[in-house]
Parts: structure tokens; sequence; C-alpha cells
């Protein structure tokens, strides 16, 4: 049987820089509140008519590319995971293939939030310790900027949330030490409205609702979060999707040489920490600089963390989220 390691890394983010002082300026909220509450000091928004989810995606992912040292038509199999598409069909994966002129492979779509790409990563992992795949490239990425609410109203979603992308490549590994050790995934529908954006769909409002009722208050095409019920879910979440990865695996919190957490909240994160009693060096936080990217915040921090050296060969490392859905898992890796 085969493992998978990663072997490339990448992530893009748009320049346009976004601070706490610059939200103050559109709506009721101040770089102290949010700093306190979050931990965020500015985040990135893309402007109209540079990037789109995909295309933030397409960098990212030739970056890594790059750096496994492949070529483009090395690839099997593509795992895009977003919230934010550029089309509500068909999904960001097959505009990747098209834009970055792979043969024509598989192409996947993720809808996993928060929860993306430890998703997207358990799914090639399986196809490659299966022997389907050799090479699968892992996709998350996340225009949020222009689909939230600009203005007070909005303030509890809208300065958390950035823009970003980040890539990795899955390759085969022979040392089955070596690489994915395991990967956990759960999912609670109970909750799928306290973190969510339900137009339009073909649920509770419908496009066509939509277009007749011209509603200006209707403001359910705009994500909403019920903060500190996810908040609260989340530490719990989080704690034990590590622990259960850890234990399937006999190691214990003081193994993990580098635990890259979904970048949702500082305070979680922290608290995250504390709990496993883990260090600073053991723990990679980047949310202050980019905001809370989604799909796309494990892969651009994995990516910031290696490129400072902070991965190495042989580091334990472990990916944990947690959002919407509510969807969390966790991946142990062995670098
Ligand atoms: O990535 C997916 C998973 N997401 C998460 O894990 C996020 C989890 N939740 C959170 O991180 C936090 O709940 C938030 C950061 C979203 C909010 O922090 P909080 O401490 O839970 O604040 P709150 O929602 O309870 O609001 C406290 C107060 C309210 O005012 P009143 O009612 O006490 O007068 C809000 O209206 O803060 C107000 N508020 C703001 N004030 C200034 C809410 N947003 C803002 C804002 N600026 N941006």
């Amino acid at each position: 049987m085969y493992n998978s390691r990663i072997s490339g890394l990448g992530y893009y983010v748009p320049e346009n820089v976004v601070t706490n002082d610059d939200l103050s300026k559109v709506m009721d909220t101040s770089d102290e509140w949010i700093q306190e509450r979050t931990g965020i000091k500015e985040r990135r928004h893309v402007e109209k008519g540079t990037d789109t989810t995909t295309s933030m995606g397409v960098k990212a992912a030739k970056q890594a590319i790059e750096r496994a040292g492949i070529d483009k038509d090395d690839i099997d199999f593509i795992v895009f995971a977003t919230l934010s598409p550029d089309y509500y069909f068909p999904g960001p994966g097959v505009l990747v293939q098209r834009d970055l002129g792979i043969k024509t492979v598989g192409a996947l779509d993720v809808r996993n939030q928060c929860s993306g790409f430890v998703y997207g990563v358990s799914v090639a992992d399986q196809y490659i310790k299966s022997g389907m795949y050799k090479n699968v490239l892992v996709i998350g990425s996340e225009l949020h900027s222009h689909g939230l609410d600009m203005t007070t109203r909005g303030r509890g979603v809208s300065v958390i949330f950035g823009d970003g992308a980040g890539a990795a490549i899955l390759t085969r590994e022979e040392d089955s030490s070596k690489g994915v050790l395991s990967s956990h995934l759960h999912s609670e529908g109970q909750h799928a409205e306290e973190l969510s954006l339900i137009a339009p769909g073909m649920g509770k409002r419908w496009v066509t609702d939509i277009i007749e009722e011209k509603d200006p208050e209707d403001i359910s095409y705009f994500p909403y979060m019920n903060g500190q019920f996810v908040f609260k879910n989340a530490v719990v979440r989080f704690s034990e999707v590590i622990m259960e990865g850890l234990q399937t695996n006999n190691l214990g919190p003081q193994d993990i040489d580098m635990l890259i957490p979904h970048q949702a909240n500082l305070r979680i994160s922290q608290f995250v920490q504390k709990k496993f009693g883990l260090s600073d060096d053991q723990v990679f936080n980047n949310i202050m600089n980019y905001g809370n990217t989604t799909a796309a915040s494990i892969p651009i921090a994995l990516t910031e963390a290696w490129e400072q050296g902070k991965v190495k060969e042989g580091d334990l490392v472990v990916l944990a989220a947690f959002g919407s859905g509510f969807t969390w898992g966790s991946v142990i890796i062995r670098w």
C-alpha cells in the first residue's frame, strides 16, 4: 500500500491590504475591538477586475507545482475547496483544469467551508493510498470581500474574513512511515444555519424570490454567523479532533512539532494551544495578517510555516479545522 505526502506548497494573496482602520471608515467598528476579539490586524481584499477565486487558486497551484518539481501534466486529479466559487455552477475545479492547461483529468469541488482543505487533503490521500493516482492538486481559495455586508449591520462577520488562496501537491510516497498518517472528518448538520449563506439557493430563498421581491431589507445573500455559538463549538471540536488524530497514531500533544489550526480567530487558536500545553513554537498563526480565509487559511499558513523553516523533515504536523456545517477535521502528517 502506498502513502501520500505533501511534496509542494504555494499561496497567493491579493496585493490590496485593508486595515482595521480602513474598515472603521465604512462601518461602526474599531481597530481595538477587532484586535481584542479576533487578533486580526489586516486582511486582503481583491480589487474588482483583478482576481477571482479561481485565478488566485491557479497562482497558488503554479507555485506548488513548481516546488513539487513536477510538470502540470503529471497531475492526475484536482480537488478545489471553496465557499465562494466564481460561478454558481460549474465549480472552480474545471476552471483550474482549463486555466492551468492540464489534460482532461478529473476535477472535484469540495463544499466544506473552513474544513474544505482538510476534507480535500483527506480525499487526495485516499486516492493516492488506493493506488489510483500519483499526484493530486488540492486548492483552497476564497474571495469573500465582495460578498460581505460592508455596513455596520454586517460588522460581526465582515471584519473577520479575507481573500486568498493556498495549494498543495500530494504525491505518492513508498515509505509508509512518512506523509499523511491519518485524517479524521466530522459533520453536525443540526447547526447548519448557525454559520451560513442561504441565498440564492433552492431551499429557503430561491433566485426567483429575490428577483421578484426586490426587498431592500433582504440580507439572506450575506453570510450569517451566530458568533458566540460557533466559537463555543469550535473550541470543543478543534480539541476533540486533534486528540482523535493523535490517539489514532499512539501520539500525544507533546509529540506535535507544528499545529496549523484553521485561522478562525486567534482566541480559538490560543485556547487550543493552552489546552494542550503547547509552546508558541508548536502553533502557527497568521490570522493577524490575512483574517479568516476559510478554505484557504490552512494551506496559506502551512506554506508560510514551511517557507519560514518551521516545518521540517521528520516533524509531526497537525492540520485542524472547524467551520460552517458544522464540519470539522484533522490531518496528522509525518513530514
Ligand atoms: O471560520 C469559521 C468558524 N468561525 C469562528 O470560529 C468564529 C467564531 N466566533 C467568533 O470568533 C466571535 O464570536 C466573533 C469575533 C465573531 C465576535 O466576538 P464576540 O466576542 O462573540 O462578540 P459578540 O458577537 O458577542 O458581540 C459583542 C458586541 C455586540 O454589541 P452589544 O450587543 O454587546 O452592544 C456586537 O454588536 O460587539 C458588537 N460587535 C462589534 N463591535 C465593533 C460585533 N461586531 C463588531 C465589530 N466592531 N466588528
